[in-house]
């Protein structure tokens, strides 16, 4: 989704401000308006100069998110973004995976990460050698890789996915007549996904030789989580709806299939963002970063956000606007891949990109 205040590289600070402000009162202190509003004005001048446009994932502080990204959005969103962009240098204020995505999609071009250290549990649970494996325990099983892994584990996979689009990459799979999809790295995205399209979910073995599998069409997963996310339980939502009896309770499919099940929706981040603007509820409760809610909350000021703000994303908050306008100053942290781990990545990634 494209950002306003960011596109317009005339905006005087006192602007600036103004439009930070208009956002962000209630929701950011004032103070901290005023110091964000003067990093904003200088990373925004910066960025025309160098010919940069910025992605900001959808889990960015509400202050960063709400001034200094060209473009916002979920994995798919900014992978589309990037998929397109003109400008010379792509400033990826998202964790690393994302980044490396933008490079394979733009090889010729800068990639920049403003945390040299942002990683991810799910992109850290899978090594290339871990697929390999899998590939031998499970001969002619098309592989499926959430776009949190790394460059090296996506080259040995057939198709990317998002939380966006898990279900429609699947099924698109199962219509081509596949019936089992090795679907890695996320254990509960694979078995809220094998639920969506409804296949079994079965666990993966890798000790035993060549597996022989039914006829039954099923999704074998992985066994890597979301640190944040697998923290979300039922007692939590049911404690909260004890009190909020009225309030829709909305869910990244990164939870767990029990999480996602006793929840009103499921879905990516910018799925959920739809969600409050689309439905009309007495309160939401967001179970995902928590930077979100606020920025939702940023989005929608007659809305009621409920959140559960002790499960951050440790990955996602290393990312500053103060390291972000070095990253244009010094350009860095730069992306670097080698051209053949590029073109092999790249091959799932567009194949993903192609699916609607
Ligand atoms: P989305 O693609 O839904 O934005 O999710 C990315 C992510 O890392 C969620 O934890
Ligand atoms: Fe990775 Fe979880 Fe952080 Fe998303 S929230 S970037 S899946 S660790």
């Amino acid at each position: 989704m494209p950002n306003s205040l960011a596109s317009q590289e005339t905006v005087s600070f006192e602007e600036t401000l103004d439009l930070m402000r208009t956002k962000l009162t209630g929701i950011v202190p004032d103070v901290e308006i005023e110091i964000k509003a003067e990093l904003a004005h200088k990373i925004n001048q910066l960025k025309a100069e160098k010919n940069a446009v910025i992605l900001g994932h959808n889990y960015m502080e509400p202050a960063l998110f709400n001034s200094v990204p060209d473009y916002v959005g979920d994995s798919l969103e900014l992978s589309r973004v990037s998929a397109e962009t003109d400008a010379d240098i792509i400033v990826f204020c998202g964790v690393q995976f994302m980044a490396e995505t933008a490079k394979i999609l733009n090889p010729n071009k800068t990639v920049l990460i403003p945390a040299q250290k942002a990683g991810c549990s799910l992109a850290e649970g899978i090594s290339a050698q871990d697929v390999r494996d899998l590939k031998e325990v499970y001969p002619g099983v098309p592989v499926v890789t959430y776009i949190n892994t790394y460059a090296d584990v996506k080259a040995e996979s057939d198709y990317c996915c998002t939380s966006g689009n898990a279900g429609n990459v699947v099924r698109h799979l199962l219509e081509e007549g596949h019936k089992h999809i090795l679907f890695l790295p996320d254990e509960f995205l694979a078995r809220n996904t094998a639920k969506e399209v409804g296949v079994d979910y079965i666990e993966p073995v890798l000790d035993a030789g060549v597996q022989t599998l039914s006829d039954t069409p099923a999704i074998i997963g992985w066994k890597a989580r979301c640190e944040v996310h697998e923290l979300f339980n039922v007692d939590d939502i049911n404690n909260v709806r004890k009190q909020f009896p009225e309030a829709s309770v909305i869910a990244h499919p990164e939870c767990s299939p029990e999480v996602v099940e006793v929840s009103d929706y499921a879905g990516s981040t910018k799925q959920l963002i739809d969600y409050v603007q689309r439905v009309d509820a007495k309160q939401y409760l967001v179970l995902t970063e928590c930077s979100m809610g606020d920025n939702i909350a940023a989005e929608n000021p007659d809305k009621d956000m409920l959140r559960l703000c002790s499960f951050r994303c440790p990955y996602m908050n290393l990312i500053t606007m103060e390291d972000t306008l070095a990253a244009l100053e010094g350009i860095q942290y730069e992306v670097h891949l080698d051209a053949d781990l590029i073109e092999r990545a790249r091959t799932p990634i567009d194949r993903m990109l192609s699916i609607r």
